[in-house]
């Protein structure tokens, strides 16, 4: 009994809840659920540790951690309520921002208390370099995802002063910890460099980049707090560490799978920066032209289809247009239309984009194909409708080597007989190119927002 009222045993439960949400994170069904099992986790953990920690406490400290879990959770709480779909990312690296800083503040507050104990020091010292460069990188990642700085910002051979600097870090970090110097101007010098690392580590990358860096940003940072649990001893701080830091991992080479990059590309290279934002021309580079088609037109097609695959992308976050996409698949499903959603895995600008926006407006989960699954059924469609994608259907992937993208896997959307696609204009998706799928025979476009163009197709639908 007095086991079950113990630190050891809340850590357990908390360390398996958050195994378990992390499992039950893997499908947009169980996700909900998974989150809150964490989250029940966290707070046991956190609660366990106030209660049951059996060292001296002055009671101020314990008026300051409630007025820290007030405020925080006050804070967290209303921003995650208010924040829109498309901005989840920039929320993302906001809280691992905070998660890297805490873990640096860490190293920062204990370097004194462990002088002399080369281990811990070491562990110190790594906690607070990953930390730091974590904190400021995710807050330049942030930055960059809201607009604030929207340009990648490159100084001439950043590379290898970039590599330079970490290499001098990394070296003073060792020399600190085999001197066992007590310096605190050291510990200092250290942390700022760490900071100043982070952003020029960050600040190269093009600005949609920054999925990929800010998964990978959060993967230090579940390091850095293991550093932190394993300097204590605290087996729930090391587990949870652990879990963050290799999903972080994890999900970074699957983003870079996906889109056909190694990691170093992203880190190093220029993709994302392209002709994005730019109008491009009615004409393809190849004197190809493409035909506009309207959302009449489009319904009738889509009425007398037996099979349509819808295709969400990015642009349907953008025009928040999930609800009445689903409108549009209940009603097509009542006129004896079978449809189902394709989903790339990068589709859109954070991973499970499209699952989660779609999972908002209950759409049924055995109707969201995966790519692999669906790629097969393009050839025995009647219609496809594009919405919002761009690079996750550019058969470039497929037919041009020179291209930037090619070797990423697309959805083999060029194989139905007959394609729409839903766009504002012809300005190029993330990677800034051309798509030779808008100038393909079989393709109309239908040009306008994601949100009015459903909602009118919606219309004429209902009038037929
Ligand atoms: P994109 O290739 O970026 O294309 C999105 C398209 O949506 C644009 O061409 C844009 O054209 C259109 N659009 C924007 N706002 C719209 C609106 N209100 N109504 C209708 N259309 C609108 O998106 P995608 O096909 O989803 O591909 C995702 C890209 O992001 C991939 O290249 C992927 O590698 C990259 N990426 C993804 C991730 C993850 S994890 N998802 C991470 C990093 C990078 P207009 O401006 O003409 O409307």
């Amino acid at each position: 009994m007095e086991y079950i009222f113990s630190l050891e045993f809340i850590y357990l439960i908390a360390s398996i809840t958050f195994i378990l949400g992390l499992k039950m994170l893997g499908h947009p069904e169980t996700a909900r659920k998974g989150n809150l099992i964490a989250a029940f986790g966290m707070t046991i953990a956190i609660f366990g540790t106030i209660f049951l920690y059996q060292g001296k406490v002055q009671p101020l400290v314990y008026s300051l951690i409630a007025a820290a879990i007030v405020i925080g959770t006050i804070i967290g709480w209303g921003v995650a309520k208010k924040v829109g779909m498309t901005k989840m990312p920039e929320l993302v690296s906001l809280f691992n921002g905070m998660g890297g800083a805490s873990a640096a503040i860490i190293g920062l507050i204990e370097f004194n208390h462990y002088v002399g104990d080369q281990l811990s020091i070491a562990t110190i010292i790594a906690g607070l370099i990953i930390g730091s460069i974590s904190f400021s990188g995710s807050m330049i990642a942030w930055a960059k995802l809201n607009g604030t700085l929207n340009k990648p910002i490159r100084f001439p051979s950043y590379n290898i002063i970039n590599n330079i600097i970490l290499i001098a870090i990394l070296g003073f970090g060792a020399y600190i910890t085999i001197s066992g110097s007590d310096s605190q101007l050291y510990l200092y010098l250290i942390f700022f460099a760490a900071l100043a690392y982070g952003v020029l580590f960050v600040m190269p990358i093009g600005g949609a980049d920054m999925p990929v860096v800010i998964s990978l940003l959060n993967s230090f940072t579940g390091l850095a707090a293991a550093f932190a649990g394993f300097l204590y001893g605290n087996m729930v701080m090391l587990t949870g560490g652990i879990l963050v830091g290799s999903a972080g991992t994890i999900l970074t080479f699957a983003m870079c799978d996906a889109m056909n990059r190694p990691l170093a590309s992203v880190i190093f290279g220029a993709f994302g920066e392209g002709t994005a934002g730019s109008d491009a021309s009615q004409k393809s580079s190849q004197g190809g032209s493409i035909k506009k088609t309207t959302p009449s037109d489009a319904a009738i097609l889509m009425n007398y289809a037996n099979r349509v695959i819808i295709v969400p992308g990015y642009g349907l976050a953008v025009a928040q247009a999930q609800h009445v996409i689903h409108e549009l698949e209940l009603l097509l499903e009542k006129k004896g239309v079978e449809v189902k959603y394709a989903i790339h895995p990068v589709a859109g600008r954070m991973p499970g984009h499209m699952n989660v926006l779609l999972a908002e407006t209950n759409v049924d989960y055995d109707k969201l194909v995966e790519m692999e699954d669906i790629n097969s059924e393009f050839q025995n469609t009647d219609a496809v409708l594009v919405v919002g994608a761009n690079d996750v259907v550019n058969p470039a992937a497929h037919n041009d080597p020179s291209s930037p993208i090619y070797g990423m896997p697309i959805l083999d959307v060029e194989k139905a007989k007959s394609i729409i696609i839903n766009k504002r204009s012809m300005n190029p998706g993330y990677a800034g190119i051309e798509n030779e799928l808008f100038f393909n025979q079989k393709t109309s476009m239908l040009f306008g927002d994601a949100k009015d163009v459903l909602t009118k197709l919606v219309h004429e639908l209902k009038n037929m």
